[in-house]
């Protein structure tokens, strides 16, 4: 995580908003940001991934794949896995960037494990990371409270007992509504002077849409993936949500039937980081995470894209 904090009082001073809303309606204080102009996505990733290398005490030679999910890529081209490769010293690594906004690590996460399970890569890193800041419009309040920066990493390797991911559901549906887009910038409406004057670079999103659409998505898988694995709520030890907003946590939770102190929730600290929120939960609770446990990881975003995982942890 960056450690330059902007907390709810800060936004008071840039834009109509206060933070009794910001934390009854999203249950976000502050977020995180990367303030340093030379840095950005890469950054955050690398440094994620390192701390998971050295935690493993494995060398970066021995990484096969690299997947980063992220929206904010350093730049369209390179993929930003590609830089964060060379940054590691990864040379027998190949890796890309994959884009399903909020969903992202979790569609990485099984695309990774899928290369582990085929047997064509033994250990793979996926990364989750995403300077938010860079799209974020600070004069609009109903998207800059919502967004912080922030990064985080797994690393997959095979296991030879029951533990591993066990399930999954993901989920697309083409927002062609674009009720949650980034207008400019891509092949549609390259970057002009006409693009910038008008704000076109930022994150736009109907709130209310989205919301409604999110709280349905994720709890419907949550519960779909808890059903067909004949999982009840005793057995689940952790929901580990996205991070979107705390309203749409409880209902998942609600839905699955677990209480609070099974829920992983930091959003109050971090804000929506993305596709590194999922990540950033795994390491904020890493040390109360026991061989065995079963995690239900959801997420829903922008796509829209949507998906649940049932994995058994497989380490202490
Ligand atoms: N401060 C104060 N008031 C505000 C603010 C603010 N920051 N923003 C909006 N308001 C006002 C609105 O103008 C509105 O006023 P009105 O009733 O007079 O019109 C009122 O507050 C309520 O606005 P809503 O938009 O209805 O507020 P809502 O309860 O829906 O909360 C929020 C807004 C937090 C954005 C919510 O809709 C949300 O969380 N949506 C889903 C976000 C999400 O899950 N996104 C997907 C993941 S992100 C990704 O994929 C990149």
């Amino acid at each position: 995580m960056p450690e330059n904090r902007l907390t709810n009082d800060d936004l008071e001073k840039m834009v109509d908003t206060n933070d009794e809303w910001i934390r009854t309606r999203t249950g976000i204080k502050e977020r995180r940001i990367l303030k340093d102009e030379d840095k950005a996505t890469a950054f955050m990733g690398t440094q994620a991934a390192k701390e998971i290398l050295e935690q493993r005490d494995i060398s970066a030679e021995e990484i096969d794949l690299i997947i980063l999910a992220t929206v904010t890529p350093d730049y369209l081209f390179p993929a930003t896995a590609c830089l964060i490769q060379k940054n590691l010293g990864a040379e027998n690594a190949y890796g890309f960037d994959l884009s399903a906004a909020c969903s992202g690590f979790l569609y990485a996460l099984t695309t990774g494990a899928n290369m582990i399970e085929s047997g064509r890569a033994r250990k793979v890193l996926v990364i989750g990371a995403d300077k938010m800041s860079s799209i974020i419009d600070y004069t609009d309040r109903s998207t800059c409270i919502l967004f912080g920066d922030g990064a985080g990493a797994v690393l997959l390797e095979a296991s030879d007992d029951e533990t591993g991911i066990i399930d999954y559901i993901h989920k697309t549906e083409g927002d062609t509504d674009l009720a949650l887009y980034q207008p400019a910038g891509g092949s549609l409406n390259p970057s002009s002077n006409d693009t910038v004057s008008d704000r076109l670079h930022f994150v736009k999103q109907d709130g209310r849409t989205v919301f409604k659409k999110a709280t349905v998505g994720m709890a419907d898988v949550s519960a779909e993936i808890m059903e067909r694995n004949n999982l009840t709520a005793d057995d689940v030890a952790w929901l580990v949500p996205h991070q979107a907003n705390l309203r749409i946590i409880d209902a998942t939770a609600n839905r699955m039937g677990l209480d609070n102190d099974k829920v992983m929730v930091n959003i109050d600290k971090y804000g929506n980081t993305t596709a590194a929120t999922i990540p950033l939960c795994l390491y904020d609770w890493k040390d109360e995470l026991e061989n065995g446990d079963n995690l239900i990881l959801a997420s829903f975003g922008g796509g829209y894209t949507w998906g649940s995982i049932y994995l058994k942890w497989g380490m202490n």
